[in-house]
């Protein structure tokens, strides 16, 4: 998978880019890079937005900014999208990210994440340059850079090597697995810690019966989230 996130703060990404799971991920094949949107942009001394038609407070990423960039990352006319590759806009009224939509980029061949700045982009992004534009949860900020680190992480544990286990990302939160509820509790060492007890099931050496009291405690905080709304 070839992911390239474009953004006004390339610098951002290095402590990223340098954790163990996205390293693993980049030495099982994983493509990433970060590409400064300012680098191409046709404006002078590197201008990238622009005051908003109609007033208002803030500014906009300029569309010609963001296609100048795509074009010259991937030749061809970035209105034609090429097939596997999904391109994410990040803003914060977009589709809320999910761990269905994570399992769905893990899949894409290449994946395209544009980070907004200031008011966000000129909505011709989101509509004719991205396939989907992305949120991160319901608040609002100061850019996109953070929120494409989330979707970045979230896919690429993903990835086959990029967890130590292969198993770990199969069986957690919000998983298939898991029929979409959060994963059960885990518990280690000390067993009794001021008096709170590993519950029992757990030493029983009954594996049948520990896995169906891990569904059963992930099936019941599904139902209370989902009750709590
Ligand atoms: N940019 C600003 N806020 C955002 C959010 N909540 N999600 C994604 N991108 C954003």
């Amino acid at each position: 998978m070839k992911v390239d996130v474009f953004t006004l703060f390339p610098e951002w990404f290095t402590w990223f880019a340098d954790q163990r799971h996205v390293r693993n991920a980049r030495d099982g094949g994983l493509e990433l890079d970060f590409v400064d949107l300012r680098a191409t942009t046709p404006l002078k001394a590197g201008q990238v937005d622009d005051t908003p038609y109609g007033g208002g407070a803030g500014m906009v990423i300029r569309v010609d900014v963001v296609e100048a960039a795509l074009r010259e990352r991937y030749g061809g006319d970035p209105l034609d999208h090429e097939p596997g590759r999904r391109v994410i806009a990040l803003a914060a009224g977009g589709r809320q990210f999910d761990d269905a939509l994570a399992t769905d980029l893990a899949h894409a061949t290449d994946i395209t994440v544009l980070c907004g700045r200031y008011e966000g982009f000129d909505e011709r992004v989101n509509e004719h340059l991205a396939t989907d534009v992305v949120s991160i949860g319901p608040y609002v900020l100061a850019g996109g850079e953070l929120a494409a680190m989330v979707v970045c992480d979230a896919v690429i544990r993903k990835l086959p090597g990029a967890l130590g286990h292969a198993d770990s990302a199969l069986e957690e939160s919000f998983s298939e697995a898991l029929g979409g509820a959060p994963e059960y509790p885990h518990y280690t060492r000390p067993l009794d810690w001021h008096g709170h007890r590993v519950p029992d099931i757990l030493l029983s050496g009954h594996h049948a019966e520990i896995e169906s009291w891990r569904r059963a405690q992930s099936a019941e905080r599904g139902s209370a989230r989902g009750a709590r709304g």
